[in-house]
């Protein structure tokens, strides 16, 4: 069993932390128990690096104490813990992955990249956070799909594995990207009050990844961002309505 689902908005735990929560910390305990019942193999958890905290310098390595900041960040960090207790408590065979920021095809329009892509293809503004200035490490979905299989099949029982993409960029770096990649200019761009508690930097160390799955991103953010607002150019029925439906701009 791969466990992916969770909420994920990093906004919209702070504007409302219940369903956070409720499906991150509990659902995932329902799950681990469904698992533990019915048993299935390996069951792997789907994690984040923002369980960590912010790093202002360095990579995290696995065994990184947790210190998670947003609503969303702390769930998925009792997520992360319960489903390693099930590992030690009742010894199922359990594995967590820590990934850094996804991107690529079919990405919800609420998260920065497919929100910003998506506006610029309409025309419409981008609203910056602050000054710009955080830092993240962008890893295409593919490479992190790679990564979680390779943890299926070859990762240790009761492990954590990170699964990174290998490009940081402060925010006003990957909007520059994206405009340009878009074909719009600065003036698309609004600073808008930064998020509260916002993480500055978040970084991955995935020597053990390397050293014990063979995991390495091979997509270069260069190629996968092209790829990325090709995708969202040629499939609005897919995003329009979703975009929609949620009021997101
Ligand atoms: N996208 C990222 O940059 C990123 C980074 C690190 C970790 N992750 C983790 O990867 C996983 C997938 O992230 P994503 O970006 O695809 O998020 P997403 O919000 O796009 O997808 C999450 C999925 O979970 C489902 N879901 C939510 N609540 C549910 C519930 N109560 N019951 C059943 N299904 C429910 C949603 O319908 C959705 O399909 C999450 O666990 C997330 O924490 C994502």
């Amino acid at each position: 069993m791969v466990h992916f689902a969770a909420e994920s908005h990093v906004d919209r735990s702070i504007t409302g932390a219940a369903a956070f929560v409720t499906t991150n910390v509990l659902g995932t305990q329902t799950l681990l128990d469904a698992a533990h019942r019915l048993g299935i193999g390996r069951f792997v958890h789907v994690s984040t690096d923002e369980v960590y905290g912010s790093i202002s310098e360095g990579s995290w390595t696995e065994d990184w104490p947790l210190a998670p900041n947003s609503p969303y960040a702390a769930a998925k960090a009792g997520s992360d813990l319960i489903a390693l207790a099930y590992h030690r408590t009742h010894g199922m065979d359990v594995v967590v992955t820590r990934c850094s920021n996804n991107y690529g095809h079919h990405h919800f329009p609420e998260k920065m990249i497919p929100l910003f892509v998506t506006n610029l293809l309409d025309g419409r503004k981008v609203p910056l956070y602050g000054d710009g200035s955080n830092i993240r490490d962008w890893l295409h979905v593919s490479d992190h799909c790679r990564g979680i299989a390779l943890a299926l099949q070859g990762g240790r029982a009761g492990e954590v594995y990170h699964i990174g993409g290998g490009t940081e960029l402060t925010n006003k770096e990957l909007v520059g990207r994206l405009l340009e990649a878009c074909g719009a200019g600065w003036d698309m761009v609004e600073y808008v009050e930064d998020r509260k508690g916002h993480d500055l930097r978040y970084s991955l160390d995935i020597g053990k990844s390397r050293a014990e799955l063979g995991y390495e991103p091979l997509i270069s953010f260069e190629q996968g961002l092209a790829d990325t607002v090709a995708w969202y150019r040629d499939n609005r029925s897919w995003w329009e309505p979703l975009k929609a439906k949620a009021a997101l701009s």
